[in-house]
């Protein structure tokens, strides 16, 4: 399917044909420039890639409240010393993804 980018916000759309406003940022349709094929495949392929960082954001997310209830529930210093240290792991999944989802934006896969 043809992609189309929005020259005022970088907004893709999926389409034969431009949209006649940006859904984003209410550019007109001569904004938008059609991607060559390389491109609109690394949109398509960093998609997918992205939802999983996406998807392994929210499940760190996930984890990070588990500790803290762990943490916050104190049964024994055991307990309480696993759950401070799988926080820190959630944490660090967390930073890991959202620094790779920073540079695909930076090397035109997102969209
Ligand atoms: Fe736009």
């Amino acid at each position: 399917m043809k992609k189309w980018k929005c020259g005022g916000c970088g907004f893709v759309h999926d389409g034969d044909s431009a949209p006649e406003t940006c859904p984003k940022c209410g550019a007109l349709k001569e904004t938008f420039a059609l991607l060559d094929d390389a491109a609109a495949n690394l949109v398509e392929r960093a998609r997918h890639t992205n939802m999983l960082h996406a998807q392994m954001i929210a499940l760190a997310r996930e984890l990070e409240h588990t500790c803290q209830d762990g943490i916050k529930d104190n049964l024994d210093a055991g307990c309480v010393d696993v759950f401070k240290k799988s926080l820190a792991h959630a944490y660090e999944i967390m930073k890991l993804s959202m620094a790779e989802l920073q540079g695909h934006m930076g090397k035109g896969k997102w969209g």
